[in-house]
């Protein structure tokens, strides 16, 4: 009898491990309200480090978000990055925007932008100084997350540069000591007792496990070093992305970094895989170029309303790999052509094209969830095409995506 009872105790368990992982990840995610769905917007930083970050950079760019559509189909943060302080704070300790940069402060530009329907961000870091050095929160997190809800912020990206080092105080810190939870864990709170609810960005560039325990303190948070602007860095940090994507869900998101679309980097097949697997991905897409300068083929892609409607998805779950049958397992650091994960009324397949040309095949049943005996109608949301069937094969130029969403319910 006894023996019974372990044994089925043990069976109710065994079944239960998704549910309750899931209702688990739920109850210590953060309390804000904000970012279910990942952030979409705009950053100054990936354009030109500290020179977008002024008035006039936020500002122009809130007028092409809705002169370019790009408000309506769902961008709104339009983020200010390193660089936008005096290098000294006031005599009452208050961060100060540089007057060169911000002549009317920053409450006339949050004013005008939340006029035209958008939210405003800013950056700062939870060390002694930001990483291009100026002012930061340490000792200070109470006050600045006061400052920040007085001037009508919205999203707050805290990075990670001159935070206490065993061997000293370089800027990012190769040795740095105890773990960076404890500083993202006091500016959350900073945050949550600040009054105005503000989007919470972490980036401590991966470190410190941070995925395991990111979504207790933010919404989003930087699950690798910094994107640089070539497809090498695309493809290693989707290749980091895939095995953590089980942490990610509403409320909190992996963020693969901003998007360097439109910096003449990639080509447009590699654009296109860039936004396919950040979206399928359910990273935030923080637009990373001048929006005044952009190229045609880079504004259809940052605009594709099927992969926008794939990534605000509002499950939240993100995609990782599967292997098709007599496919090689993914390797560790590489990019993997085959990615799939659920959706609220379905699943969604990317094929990436990571080595080169290639005529990439699944089978549906080879897809975790799929029957192998049924027929599956699918959309492709880069080609708009439609197609029926148990299996696809697709010619892709190099490191171009495509990006099936299927209907199951
Ligand atoms: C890095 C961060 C970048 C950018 C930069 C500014 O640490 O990862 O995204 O914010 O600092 O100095």
């Amino acid at each position: 009898m006894l023996l019974e009872i372990l044994l089925s105790l043990s069976a109710a368990v065994l079944a239960l491990p998704s549910t309750h992982l899931d209702a688990h990840q739920l109850e210590r995610r953060v309390n804000n309200g904000l970012g279910k769905t990942p952030a979409l917007g705009w950053n100054s930083w990936n354009i030109g480090g500290c020179a977008y970050a002024s008035e006039k950079a936020a500002l122009d760019t809130g007028k092409l978000f809705v002169s370019l559509g790009l408000k309506d189909l769902g961008y709104q943060y339009v983020n200010i990055d390193d660089c936008w302080s005096t290098k000294n704070r006031d005599s009452s300790g208050n961060l100060v925007p540089d007057p060169s940069k911000f002549p009317r402060g920053m409450k006339a530009v949050t004013d005008d932008l939340h006029n035209m329907g958008l939210k405003f961000g800013l950056y700062g870091c939870a060390g002694t100084q930001t990483c291009a050095g100026y002012p930061a929160s340490q000792g200070k997190e109470t006050q600045d997350a006061k400052k920040l809800a007085d001037w009508g912020v919205d999203y707050w990206k805290h990075d990670n540069c001159y935070t206490p080092c065993n061997n000293g105080n370089p800027q990012t810190c190769g040795s740095p000591k105890g773990n960076s939870s404890t500083y993202y864990k006091t500016f959350s709170n900073a945050l949550l007792g600040s009054g105005r609810p503000i989007l919470f960005s972490l980036c401590n560039w991966g470190r410190d496990n941070v995925w395991a325990w990111g979504a207790g303190f933010g919404n989003s948070w930087r699950m690798s070093t910094d994107i640089q602007n070539n497809w090498g860095s695309v493809a290693s940090i989707a290749a980091q992305a895939a095995p953590i994507a089980q942490y990610a869900g509403p409320g909190g998101f992996n963020d693969l970094d901003m998007m360097q679309i439109g910096n003449n980097g990639l080509s447009e097949n590699e654009e296109r895989a860039h936004m396919g697997i950040w979206a399928i991905a359910k990273s935030p897409i923080i637009l990373g170029t001048d929006l005044a300068k952009i190229r045609s083929s880079s504004l259809n892609i940052i605009k594709n309303k099927a992969i926008l409607a794939i990534n605000q998805d509002p499950l939240g779950k993100a995609a990782t790999y599967f292997t098709p049958a007599g496919k090689s397992k993914p390797q560790n650091g590489k990019l993997y052509p085959y990615w799939t994960g659920p959706l609220t009324d379905g699943v969604v397949i990317g094929v990436v094209a990571a080595d080169g040309a290639a005529t990439l095949s699944f089978n549906f049943g080879d897809v975790p969830g799929l029957d192998a005996t049924k027929t599956y109608n699918w959309t492709e949301a880069w080609t708009g095409t439609t197609g029926s069937g148990k299996a696809v094969s697709t010619n892709l130029g190099s490191h171009d995506m495509r990006v099936y969403r299927l209907k199951t319910a």
